[in-house]
């Protein structure tokens, strides 16, 4: 199946300035994609070479397998993109902002007001559907701006911090939007965001750019391996008896660390590699093994872990 996106030494100066520097980038259809980074990464950049609105200086990109450079109304019409700060006629209500978007993207007529209505419907502001925007708050205009990408029904949508400014509320409702237009409709979702807890949460893969370069990209599982080192497993240790587990007793196994008491019982990381050894170990001595948990890997911690060392 061709990819969604696919990009090979994409390349953009501004001047002898490089915004994005020989980038290689690879989304499934189907996939949400978070691009994450720091301020002036190349993030922005990166989306508006996709989307034909800026030429790169060298190197290719692909959406939907066509070129943006010279296809960029194919592009156009296959990609719903929602810009970091969405803008909107005033004076113009909600209704009456989708209805010209609708028309400029060539839905008129009985099916471009359903498809409005369909779309403020999924993203909670049928309410003010007749308001001007004018009247509107932060998170109500995102959740517009969220509505007119619905309302497109692109294969690709591209969306530059959608959750900005919004309420946990709001928030939940916008990932649970993202989420179901992947898995219901197919539909690939590439997202920036700063947001790392909800990139997280919504993400499959997730790539990290920094000083014009794709630093990281896999699965948060990957990137945490290859960052973070190996997960952190821990078991909890009982007591078989009255006696309390002895840390320093505990501490002659080899592969059990940092260990941490609760109460009687005693928690300790542990070498996977290990695990039956351990275990044995453990009960020689004349404890119990309870509870093996294996730690998740935090977006955060891997995010924060490699800005740290660069
Ligand atoms: N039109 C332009 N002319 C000159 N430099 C630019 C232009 N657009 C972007 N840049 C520079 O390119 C770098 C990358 O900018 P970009 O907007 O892609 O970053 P970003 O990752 O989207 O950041 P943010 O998280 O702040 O949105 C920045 O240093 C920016 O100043
Ligand atoms: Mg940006």
């Amino acid at each position: 199946m061709e990819m969604a996106v696919q990009t090979k030494g994409l390349t953009k100066k501004y001047g002898p300035f490089t915004a994005v520097d020989s980038l290689d980038l690879e989304i499934g259809q189907g996939e949400v994609f978070g691009l994450l980074g720091p301020n002036g990464a190349g993030k922005t950049t990166t989306i508006l070479m996709l989307l034909g609105l800026t030429e790169p200086t060298s190197g290719i990109a692909r959406v939907l397998g066509m070129d943006p450079v010279r296809e960029p109304l194919g592009v156009k019409r296959v990609t719903a993109y929602l810009p970091e700060n969405v803008e909107f006629y005033e004076d113009l209500t909600a209704r009456e902002n989708l209805l010209y978007l609708a028309d400029l993207n060539g839905i008129s007529g009985s099916k471009a007001k359903k498809a409005v209505e369909e779309a403020l419907e999924k993203v909670d502001l049928a309410r003010v559907i007749d308001s001007p925007v004018g009247t509107f708050s932060k998170g109500m205009r995102q959740r517009l701006g969220l509505a007119s990408v619905l309302m497109k029904e692109p294969r690709l949508a591209i969306l530059d911090e959608p959750t900005a400014g919004i309420d946990p509320e709001g928030v939940e409702k916008i990932l649970a939007l993202i989420r179901e237009l992947a898995d219901r409709y197919g539909v690939t979702v590439m997202l920036c965001s700063h947001m790392l807890y909800q990139v997280q949460r919504v993400c499959d893969r997730v790539g990290i750019m920094y000083s014009s370069s794709m630093i990281a990209s896999g699965t948060i599982e990957e990137i945490g391996r290859k960052i973070l080192g190996e997960r952190r497993k821990t078991v909890k240790i009982v007591s078989q008896g009255e006696e309390p587990v002895k840390e320093e007793e505990l501490a002659t196994i080899e592969g059990l660390s940092g260990f941490c008491r609760l109460g009687d019982a005693v928690v300790a990381d542990f070498d996977e590699t290990r695990q039956k050894e351990i275990i044995r170990d453990i009960l020689d001595r004349g404890y119990l093994p309870m509870e093996v948990r294996g730690e998740e890997y935090s977006l955060e911690e891997i995010y924060l872990r490699y800005f740290q060392e660069v």
